[in-house]
């Protein structure tokens, strides 16, 4: 109990000395009402992870933070335009038991730790191999429901089963990573199962009840067994029926991808369907684009993006470099209302 006192006074100073903190109730704009709940859903969140909730509610609707995927394509970004972006996206892809079997290494919590090291926000995602392939030509791709059968719903409703087992195992193996992280005291945006709603990745691929007891399955397992306390969570599928909850989902977002490099959409649609799910409770991202939703008209229509995660460059077909150019990157990188590294606030998380 003591203990817990201490905390929580502790929790109340940092929260009380917060540079930014008061600025959501200043400024906030007409339609939106102001975020009122403050606290993560694990009650033992970390005091780095419940200081970067807190940051990234207080910067609702007053600056949208920037975000780009790939190690290598965050410092091109610094290259471009004189600033890192804010956080770096990461994937825990090739942690998991099939690519490791592979004999796949990652270096990706390395580059967490790194870019941390120099300020800045992490997120990893995962793009999870299905726990089964075997075949050496096409695990790389096993991720889509097109390349694996393996049955997410069967495995699910048999917890006896090797499936099943499989399931668990990766989650464990993830978690070690995850561990890592809070080891080092390192928050991090966590986006498993994105985009299940999509029905693309076999997470996905057997509709919305099974997706979700995925989630659910996940959030205990790696919350309540495995003790991992350094995790905002969040979820990116924006249909109400795909929703795993309020009481394990911190963050809602949507992948928004509108494959031109002269177009000026700001996905507010999908911003509306978002803030109905979370009923304004909850700050709403937009977890990868191509284009950058220019902050100009972000301002003006009053889009509460927190942040936006520009997709990494492969091969010029999507994301970074060609939806892009090098001067509107230059103008988005350095708006006043788009914040990058650099402008986060020291020390906090
Ligand atoms: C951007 O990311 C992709 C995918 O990780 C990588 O193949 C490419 O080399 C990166 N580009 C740069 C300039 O780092
Ligand atoms: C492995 O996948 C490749 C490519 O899809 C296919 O041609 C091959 O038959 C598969 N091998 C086995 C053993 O299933
Ligand atoms: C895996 O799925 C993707 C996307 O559906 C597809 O483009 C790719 O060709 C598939 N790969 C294999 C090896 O089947
Ligand atoms: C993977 O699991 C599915 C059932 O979930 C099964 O149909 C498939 O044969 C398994 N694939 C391999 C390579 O074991
Ligand atoms: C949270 O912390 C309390 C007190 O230390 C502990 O009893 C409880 O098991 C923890 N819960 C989780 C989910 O870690
Ligand atoms: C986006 O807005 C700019 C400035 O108003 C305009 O010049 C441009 O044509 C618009 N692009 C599209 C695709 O409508
Ligand atoms: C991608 O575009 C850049 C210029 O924007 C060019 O230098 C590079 O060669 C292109 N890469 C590929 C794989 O086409």
């Amino acid at each position: 109990m003591n203990v817990t006192k201490k905390l929580l006074l502790s929790i109340l100073l940092v929260f009380c000395s917060f540079p930014t903190f008061s600025h959501a109730q200043e400024h906030g704009s007409g339609s939106m009402p102001t975020i009122t709940t403050n606290d993560l859903n694990n009650p033992n969140a970390t005091l780095e992870a419940k200081n970067l909730m807190k940051y990234i509610k207080s910067e609702v609707g007053q600056h949208i933070l920037s975000g780009q995927m790939d190690n290598g394509n965050a410092t091109t970004m610094y290259q471009k335009t004189g600033k890192y972006p804010a956080i770096l996206g990461l994937d825990m892809y090739d942690y998991s038991s099939v690519p490791v079997a592979m004999g796949k290494k990652s270096s990706q919590v390395e580059k967490a730790i790194a870019y941390h090291d120099k300020g800045g926000i992490i997120t990893f995602m995962w793009h999870w191999i299905a726990p089964n392939m075997t075949n050496k030509s096409k695990w790389a791709s096993g991720e889509f429901t097109k390349n694996t059968s393996f049955d997410v719903q069967a495995a699910l409703n048999n917890p006896s089963s090797k499936e099943y087992q499989m399931i668990i195992k990766d989650i464990d193996l993830i978690a070690a990573q995850l561990k890592r992280l809070q080891d080092k005291k390192i928050p991090i945006l966590f986006r498993p199962l994105h985009e299940a709603e999509g029905g693309w990745f076999w997470w996905g691929a057997k509709g919305p009840e099974p997706a979700k007891k995925l989630y659910r399955l996940m959030y205990d397992r790696i919350t309540n067994y495995h003790h991992i306390n350094n995790l905002i969570w969040v979820w990116s599928s924006v249909k109400s029926d795909w929703y795993p909850g309020d009481n394990v989902v911190d963050i809602a977002a949507y992948d928004s991808y509108v494959k031109s490099v002269s177009s000026n959409n700001t996905a507010s649609s999908k911003y509306q369907q978002l803030y109905s799910l979370v009923k304004g409770n909850k700050p709403i991202a937009m977890s990868e684009n191509d284009k950058i939703p220019d902050p100009d008209l972000l301002k003006k229509d009053g889009l509460k993006w927190s942040y936006f995660m520009t997709w990494r460059d492969e091969d010029n077909l999507s994301g970074s470099f060609m939806y892009n150019t090098d001067s509107y990157l230059k103008k988005v990188y350095n708006h006043n209302y788009v914040i990058t590294r650099d402008e986060l606030p020291k020390g906090l998380f």
